[in-house]
Parts: structure tokens; C-alpha cells; sequence
């Protein structure tokens, strides 16, 4: 009798035990138990000698890789919801499949936007770097003050399922209101928001701006006169991506007091983090932790298994994005 092999999986990054145990039941699996991100070179072959890859958000999949001589792989399952790291309309041209990890991230992400809008609006990492520092003279009735939350606007740029859980998160836990933005309308929301025409209409009414819409774009979606608009005292929050703010004009605005503060989870070129940016004390600055739970990660893993299972025994793919 003819065995039939089980289809090769490379997995770019370290991943939890119990995925890879899922994954080997179906699949060869080669892991990368070093954890170290792949080089250029690296991917190339991961594609050349899999037939299928499992790889995440710092893996930068180009035109380059993707076209280059001798792929195999019929498929990038991604580790993660956003796929600006891939270049889509390359996969899409010549039927490179495409998988993603929506819904099992969300209310970790929307945790994370909460927690920073909390952090820059009671400036926690600047009092408590000056604490840990020996320089907190005791308690004070007009220094080390904050402001607060409730009845203030978070606007959200992008209502989407992280945007609504940010959202349902601050009006029944902070009593805050909602305004936001999105491309299409929205019509049903279990709770209550309005919807505005424009992104700059949001910015000028919000005490807190918070992004919740994919990266990838040309452009930035706030760029300097975006964060012009915004109030003097307002924070922008990003738990999207680097690239969905300019982040030389939102240093610019945060040193001249154009905006109060800003707390983000993402940069522009990560794992780099611009030195001007951790200077600053108007700031609470994460490392890309929006969906770092243990419960999450496992969730996406599996997720992403169940996409890989999907496209090798004909299943429907639970999360397809070409
Ligand atoms: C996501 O899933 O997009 C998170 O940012 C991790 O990549």
C-alpha cells in the first residue's frame, strides 16, 4: 500500500506546545525552537522546501519571497489577524492562499486599548518611573494629577470587531461616550455610539482617539494635520499598526504639545522603538502585546492549524483572506 506522506509545515517562530502538538498530528512540522526571526534568505527556502508556512506579523513576506525561483508552498497561514506583512495583491495575482486569526484576539487587543487609555490619562508610566526612582516626595493635592474618563469622548478610527469591543469596554467600565469613524455604516451596535462622516470630525470632538483599522495602507490614516485637528488635551491610542499613525509627526506632536500624550502597542519598524519616542514622558510605549495572553495565543494557533487543515484535506477554511 502507497503511504502517504503528511504535507510539510515550516513554522517561522516559536509557538505553544499545544499547538505544535495539534499541528503534528496532520503535518511534517519543522519548528524553530530558537525563536529567531527568519532571515530573507530564510523564508526564501521556508518556501522551497514546505508546502505550507506558518508564520506571524514580524515575518516580512515580500513580492521577492513569494515570486521567488522553486516555491512550493500553496499556502501562508498567519499567525495573527493583520496581514499587513504579507504583500496580498501579489498572493492574490497568482493564487498564493492567504489565512488569518480573527475573533479569538479581540477582547485581548481591546483589553490592551483600555489598559493604555487608562495609562496615558493617569500618566502611570511617568509616576511610576519617578517612584521606582526614589524622586516621589509623598502624596500631593495638586501634583501627579491625571484626568479623568468619565463623560469624556474616545473616538475609535475603524468600528470593527476590536473597535467594538474597545467601545463596549469604556462606556459600561469607564462611562465613557463613543464616537467613531468607519468607511461603511454601521447600523446595529448593541450599545451606544454615533457613527460621524469623517475622520476629522472625530478628531476634533474626542478627549481620546483609539485606531482600531488594518495597516497596509499607502498612507498613514493620522498624519500630521490629522493630529493638528485633535484637542490640546486629547491621547491617540494605537494597538493597530505602526504604519496607520506618521510616527515622526506624532513625536513632532507630542513634543510640542500639540496632542497630550499617546500609548501604543506598535511602531513603524519594529522591534525598533525611535529614541525620541522612549525620551518622552507623555508616553506609555508596549512591545506589540494586543493579543500576548496564554489563552489567546493557543486560540490563534489553533485557528491557524485549522486554516492549514482546511487547505490540505479540502475543508472549508475557517478564516480565509485570499
Ligand atoms: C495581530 O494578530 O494582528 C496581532 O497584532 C499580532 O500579530
Amino acid at each position: 500500500m502507497k503511504i502517504k506522506q503528511k504535507p510539510k509545515i515550516i513554522v517561522t517562530r516559536a509557538i505553544p506546545l499545544t499547538v505544535t502538538d495539534v499541528l503534528s498530528e496532520k503535518f511534517s512540522v519543522e519548528l524553530n525552537v530558537t525563536d529567531r526571526p527568519f532571515s530573507k534568505e530564510e523564508l526564501k527556502q521556508a518556501f522551497k522546501n514546505s508546502d505550507g508556512i506558518l508564520c506571524t506579523v514580524s515575518d516580512q513576506i515580500t513580492k521577492d519571497i513569494i515570486n521567488s525561483e522553486g516555491r512550493r508552498a500553496s499556502i501562508i497561514s498567519n499567525y495573527g489577524v493583520g496581514v499587513s506583512n504579507i504583500d496580498i495583491s501579489c498572493c492574490e495575482k497568482i493564487g498564493l492562499i492567504v489565512t488569518n486569526t480573527p475573533n479569538v484576539l479581540t477582547d485581548a487587543t481591546a483589553e490592551v486599548a483600555l489598559f493604555l487609555i487608562l495609562a496615558v490619562s493617569r500618566r502611570t508610566t511617568f509616576l511610576e518611573h519617578k517612584l521606582r526612582q526614589h524622586k516621589w516626595k509623598g502624596f500631593s493635592i495638586t501634583g501627579d494629577l491625571g484626568s479623568s474618563l468619565h463623560g469624556k469622548t474616545l473616538g475609535i478610527i475603524g468600528m470593527g470587531r476590536i473597535g467594538q469591543s474597545t467601545a463596549r469596554k469604556v462606556i459600561n467600565s469607564l462611562g465613557m461616550r463613543v464616537v467613531f469613524f468607519n468607511r461603511s455604516p454601521i447600523e446595529q451596535l448593541n450599545f451606544e455610539a454615533r457613527q460621524l462622516r469623517s475622520i476629522d470630525e472625530v478628531l476634533k470632538c474626542s478627549d481620546i482617539i483609539s485606531i482600531h483599522a488594518p495597516g497596509g495602507g499607502l498612507e498613514p490614516i493620522l498624519m500630521e494635520k490629522h493630529l493638528q485637528m485633535m484637542k490640546k488635551s486629547a491621547y491617540v491610542i494605537n494597538t493597530a499598526r505602526g504604519d496607520v499613525i506618521d510616527q515622526q509627526a506624532l513625536i513632532r506632536a507630542l513634543k510640542n504639545g500639540s496632542i497630550a500624550g499617546a500609548g501604543l502597542d506598535v511602531y513603524l519598524d519594529e522591534p525598533t522603538v525611535p529614541e525620541p519616542l522612549m525620551k518622552l514622558d507623555n508616553v506609555t510605549l508596549l512591545p506589540h502585546i494586543g493579543s500576548a495572553t496564554i489563552e489567546t495565543r493557543e486560540a490563534m494557533g489553533m485557528l491557524a492549524v485549522n486554516n492549514l487543515k482546511a487547505h490540505f484535506f479540502d475543508k472549508e477554511y475557517p478564516s480565509r483572506v485570499v
